[in-house]
């Protein structure tokens, strides 16, 4: 059976022009969806991310501003902003890039910044309600997946997900959605991480093969099953002298190889990067769609 490649642009162009009708109705009722994009630094990756979140927003009718600080912005700086950025009703989601210049406390700041602008879905008050499955803002690349699964009406409820990456980005809130009883979950799940002994034992018995891991190619054709589904998070830039930057772009997974292998792969790029941004695209919609509906619980 041929392979079936799954494709972020496909997925993520659906979601946005579903987004768009969401966005119409917004403004119609006088309210255009706000994010605020922060970024601390000049890290290459981190500015491209953030360059390419600015464009989806202007795209979609989005109200959008980038707040460029330098790398030695301090944390009183960060957090006044923050505290700025919570009050601004013209931002219904703030975002910070991460990571963050080392000296800065991120914890600290995914704390301050407000659970109802909290699009990243990284604060503890949203994560909580993620684990009990209650309605939140889902973090974007998490989401992102489940969104891919249901495009190609891949199925979950009772299949074997592993995930390799335990961050707080990625792995953990992925394995605590893929086992919720809800749609395009009801999964068992496995996490493996850098303290797992042997991870092949554990990637072989995958259906959904989920690798969030920061290192380049480490999944194998002999690490997959036959006909798994395999969704590869990783973004990481490899020097190459024939490319014209002098570096590609590969994912955690040997795509050519493991390719061969699989029932489904995501490539990078053109995978999950894209619907990273569009669930973020998605909750800053939601984000202004609920506190649209707060103001007026409140009478104001
Ligand atoms: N850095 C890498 N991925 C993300 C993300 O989803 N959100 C934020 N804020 N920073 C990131």
């Amino acid at each position: 059976m041929e392979t079936i490649i799954l494709r972020g642009k496909e997925v993520s162009d659906a979601v946005k022009e579903r987004l768009k009708e969401d966005i119409d109705t917004c403004k119609k009722r006088g309210i255009t969806p706000g994010l605020a994009v922060v970024l601390i630094g000049e890290d290459p990756a981190s500015t491209v991310y953030v360059r390419n979140k600015a464009r989806a927003c202007e795209a979609l009718g989005i109200f959008s501003e980038t707040i460029r600080l330098p790398k030695d912005t301090t944390q009183a700086t960060l957090n006044t902003l923050i505290d700025r950025l919570n009050k601004n009703t013209r931002f219904h989601g703030i975002l910070v890039q991460l990571p963050l210049p080392r000296h800065l406390n991120e914890k600290e700041i995914i704390h301050r910044i407000h659970p109802e602008k909290d699009v990243d879905g990284f604060h503890p008050f949203n994560i909580g309600k993620l684990i009990l499955g209650e309605d939140t803002f889902l973090p974007c690349t998490p989401a992102g997946i489940i969104e891919m699964l249901r495009y190609y009406q891949i199925e979950t409820s009772g299949k074997h997900v592993v995930i390799v990456g335990r961050s707080n980005i990625v792995g953990k809130p992925m394995a605590n959605l893929m086992y919720q009883k809800s749609a395009y979950a009801n999964a068992t799940v496995t996490i493996c991480h850098t303290g797992t002994s042997d991870i092949k034992k554990y990637t072989r018995q995958a259906d959904i093969l989920i690798v969030a891991a920061g290192v380049p190619e480490m999944i194998t054709a002999d690490m997959v099953k036959e006909d798994a589904t395999v969704i590869d998070v990783g973004v990481n830039r490899v020097d190459d002298p024939s490319c014209k930057k002098g570096y590609r772009l590969v994912g955690d997974v040997a795509f050519e190889e493991v390719k061969e292998r699989v029932s489904a792969i995501t490539p990078v790029p053109g995978g999950v990067g894209l619907m990273t941004i569009a669930m973020l695209m998605q909750n800053t919609v939601k984000a202004a769609e609920n506190q649209a509906k707060n103001m007026k619980k409140h009478g104001q």
